[in-house]
């Protein structure tokens, strides 16, 4: 079950966690900060249950892949401490949606912490408590990632672009609402932003659930950047005016070929790159390189409802409310609506993990790369 509540009086320098765990009296419960209500108002998403965990992560209350991993963990510890199912609150979470790794790769950390503690005899209580360990762990571990990517990145900025004053376009949403940290892509140009070297953060609007216009302007706000937003469709006349030295975005996953699936937009944006000569670079953790998805073709891409695209969320109304929106299409318009697009490795300059920068990228630079944190 999940209940939603305002924060009030709530200081916002300080924001609410995208997602923390909590003991009140009632039982644990896993706590969002709901996305989908986003730039408008700041409010707490509840979650009592797995179900309710599922529902949230397929509404986009919680979203981007490190968070994805992280909620997936917590939602296993959430399913073991209050008796549920755990298997079946894995299986559920794990394919609550598709593309982004590591959601299943954080269910897989707390389930198999969840086991070894059963099979050296523990009782529910405390293989739930080794669930819990799990998920913490990877939330810390993301944390730590964050940090990492954005020193990695800022080096390699200031490397390939010297003069410094860097003009940035992001897409999508990769920051602190992703992320036990303060995200991806996001922290790299946020480091740029405190190290003075940040000249301009173009942001696209990120269509059709627009988690650059609502996400990534509200972070860039409260981080006091300069920053600008642009339709998507604006990105190709940007580029041609010579306004963007570096493309700096996300992943959902990375193929072990280096192809990496990205926001619905990514790809565009890397041919755009290639054609005026601009470095287009990845930042993502290790948890999003999947080893086990042999190159582009063979990740599933999310198929998301076409009213998300023919609808526009009406004011004060969650984005992703079943079909409630304001219609901007006829009534019976199919849409075509992939959540995600794949970028393949050739258009990719670098992708900068919290273990080191890949670059150019190939099969086996990525690999050893990866291989530095598994232990290889
Ligand atoms: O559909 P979303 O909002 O979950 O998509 C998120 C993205 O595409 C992000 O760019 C990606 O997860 C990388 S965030 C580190």
């Amino acid at each position: 079950m999940a209940d939603q509540y305002a924060q009030s009086g709530e200081d916002m320098s300080t924001g609410i966690p995208a997602i923390r765990w909590d003991e009140p009296p009632e039982g644990p419960v896993v706590v969002l900060l709901d996305q989908t209500r986003l730039p408008g108002e700041e409010v707490e998403l509840v979650c009592t249950d797995a179900p309710a965990l599922v529902e949230a992560i397929r509404s986009l209350a919680v979203r981007g892949a490190p968070l994805l991993g992280i909620a997936g963990a917590y939602g296993v510890a959430l399913a073991a401490a209050r008796g549920f199912d755990v298997d079946e609150a894995a299986v559920a979470l794990a394919g609550a949606r598709p593309t982004a790794v590591n959601l299943s790769v954080g269910v897989r950390r707390a389930r198999s912490a969840y086991d070894a503690a059963l099979a050296r005899g523990a009782v529910g209580e405390q293989a739930a408590e080794a669930a819990l360990a799990a998920a913490r762990q990877l939330h810390r571990e993301d944390a730590e990632a964050s940090v990492r990517m954005a020193g990695h990145g800022l080096a390699l900025l200031d490397e390939l672009l010297p003069g410094g004053g860097h003009r940035i376009l992001t897409h999508c949403n990769t920051g602190y609402l992703v992320s036990g940290g303060e995200g991806t892509a996001f922290a790299v140009a946020l480091a740029a932003h405190r190290a003075g070297r940040l000249r301009r953060l173009w942001v696209d609007e990120t269509r059709p659930l627009l988690q650059g216009a609502r996400l990534t302007a509200y972070e860039a706000a409260r981080n006091g950047m300069a920053y600008t937003l642009l339709t998507d469709n604006a990105a190709g006349s940007l580029f041609a005016a010579g306004e963007v030295d570096a493309v700096l975005i996300g992943a959902d996953r990375v193929a072990a070929d280096g192809s990496v699936a990205n926001k619905i937009g990514s790809y565009p944006l890397a041919v755009l790159a290639r054609y005026h000569h601009v470095p287009f670079i990845v930042v993502a953790p290790v948890t999003t390189v999947d080893a086990q998805t042999p190159e582009g073709a063979d990740i599933e891409v999310e198929q998301r409802p076409g009213y998300e695209v023919t609808e526009i969320a009406a004011p004060s109304m969650p984005v992703t409310g079943a079909g409630g929106g304001i219609p901007v299409a006829p009534l019976g318009t199919q849409a075509y609506n992939p959540a995600f697009d794949v970028t393949p490795p050739e258009l990719v300059t670098a992708i900068v993990t919290e273990e080191g920068v890949v670059s150019p990228v190939t099969a086996e630079a990525l690999a050893e790369v990866c291989g530095r944190s598994r232990g290889a």
